[in-house]
């Protein structure tokens, strides 16, 4: 399942983070804000349990999650991502998963994987801005699965066909929330038009 979030705010927001001009403290801030409203749909079906809350005048019905959530960032840019949905999901545990692409064969070298014990009962949230190859979060959500996660989510900000492509045949039950889907990508596995390296962007490198 692919899910293009169009939601106006989203959709400014993406605008200036392509935006070259846009410096990177800037591109931290609205990174992070497009993270927490795009999150909003990511968890629109998460299971609750009914709990009860007591007010200062009386008991009152209310719900919490029935799983806890684990955000699985993809280092480096994963990391840009995650620090908008702590704010939102404060109790959230962090599975670090570390890939990088080869930039001459273009595919993912997995050198760090630190994934909570209690991943399988977890609401697993993969995190990635950019869905180029596809390459990387697929070998993530390997690591993922290999760790016991059953129930796996991807977020990313910016998508390409070929990515998306690769990705959902690999693993067909993760559904992906993404605000764009862009045209294509280059000879160098970058998204064009993209928004140039997150990682870079956010970390101001
Ligand atoms: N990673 C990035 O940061 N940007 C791209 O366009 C592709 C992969």
């Amino acid at each position: 399942m692919l899910t293009v979030i169009d939601h106006p705010l989203v959709q400014v927001k993406l605008g200036l983070l392509r935006d070259e001009k846009t410096p990177f403290p800037a591109f931290r801030r609205i990174l992070r804000e497009t993270a927490a409203l795009m999150f909003y749909a990511v968890t629109q079906d998460l299971p609750t349990v009914a709990a009860t809350v007591q007010t200062p005048l009386a008991p009152c019905p209310a719900r919490r999650l029935e799983r806890t959530v684990v955000l699985a960032p993809i280092l480096r840019a994963g990391l840009g991502l995650m620090e908008g949905l702590f704010e939102l999901v404060p109790d959230a545990q962090v599975a670090h998963l570390g890939i990088y692409r080869d930039e001459h064969t273009l595919q993912p070298v997995s050198y760090y994987a630190r994934v909570p014990a209690g991943v399988a009962e977890a609401e697993v949230i993969l995190l990635d801005p950019m869905l180029a190859t596809g390459h990387s979060a697929a070998a993530a959500t390997d690591a993922l699965k290999r760790a016991g996660a059953q129930r796996v989510r991807f977020l990313c900000l910016v998508s390409c066909p070929a990515g998306v492509e690769h990705f959902q045949k690999t693993h067909p039950d993760v559904p992906v929330f993404t605000a764009a889907v862009d045209e294509r990508l280059n000879e160098r596995g970058y998204i064009v038009p993209g928004l140039g390296d997150a990682g870079d962007r956010f970390f101001g490198t």
